[in-house]
């Protein structure tokens, strides 16, 4: 049996930068507390766990003597500053890409125009970016929602990392049609999500069964998913290399992997081993 990984899997850019940083302030025997889950990866939660890593969910639990650790997804400033205030030391693993849309959100603010973020506005990327500009910015998830948005002039749209660029260009042409003066179009979707599926897709047609490895609960492991089912009948998502059926591979000659962006490559390498093995 022949195993095929796609051209891209696994860590995005900006969850592997932020595991290396947690890392290193390991190896310098700090204290490390992250405020929420550093990545949806149980079992590389279970792992970091092991070697010391607690979660928090509010800064005021941070202790002095500690390193609290920014997640990816960032934080709003006065978060970022309660922590300074209590830690010992603050790691800002903020992603890039998410610091970009900060800094869009900030500037536009300080111009005094509106920003008009599209994403979920429940998730903690979002309230980070709100609160670089809680006065001017407001975040809606799709075009249905303009008609909540104030009278708008020279706005400036941004988009959540992570979302569909459909809804981006769909929203930022509805606002256009509504907001007076010129409207300025950011586009700053991260492409690491939408290059992992297009490379499962690219692979999918040509093998027998694919094992998607992530979370139960990632919603781009769930999507990677589906992607594959659309050509290879035979997909499964596992979480672990314990979770193959062998039984699933009768007859099976070539089989493709791909994990999520929050799946640990120590895993991946332990399923392909499997496979292998197989
Ligand atoms: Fe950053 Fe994109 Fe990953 S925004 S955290 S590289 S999905």
């Amino acid at each position: 049996m022949r195993v095929l990984l796609a051209d891209e899997y696994g860590f995005c850019f900006g969850v592997e930068r932020a595991v290396d940083m947690v890392e290193e302030s390991l190896s310098n025997n700090e204290t490390v507390r992250t405020l929420g889950p550093l990545i949806h990866n149980e079992q590389e939660m279970e792992r970091l766990g092991a070697k010391g890593v607690s979660t928090i969910n509010k800064p005021v639990q941070i202790g002095r003597g500690e390193t609290a650790v920014i997640r990816a997804h960032g934080v709003a400033p006065q978060v970022q500053a309660e922590l300074q205030d209590k830690a010992s030391k603050v790691v800002d693993a903020t992603c890039p890409f998410v610091t970009r849309v900060q800094r869009l959100a900030s500037r536009a603010a300080e111009e005094n125009r509106h920003v008009i973020v599209v994403g979920n506005p429940d998730h903690p990327e979002m309230i980070g970016v709100k609160g670089y500009a809680p006065e001017h910015a407001f975040v809606i998830r799709d075009e249905t929602e303009i008609g909540d948005l104030p009278r708008l002039r020279n706005p400036l749209v941004v988009s959540q990392t992570t979302i569909k660029a459909k809804t981006f260009f769909d929203t930022a042409e509805a606002i256009k049609s509504i907001a007076e003066g010129e409207t300025q179009v950011i586009n700053t979707i991260c492409s690491a999500t939408r290059d992992r599926q297009d490379a499962a897709r690219a692979l999918a047609g040509e093998v027998d069964a694919f094992y998607i490895i992530g979370g139960n609960h990632s919603s781009n492991s769930r999507k990677l998913l589906n992607v594959c089912k659309e050509q290879c009948e035979k997909s499964f998502l596992i979480q672990t290399d314990e979770d193959i059926d062998p039984a699933d591979l009768d007859g099976v000659e070539t089989v493709g992997v791909t994990a999520g962006a929050s799946t640990p490559k120590w895993l991946i390498d332990k399923v392909v081993a499997k496979l292998e093995k197989l």
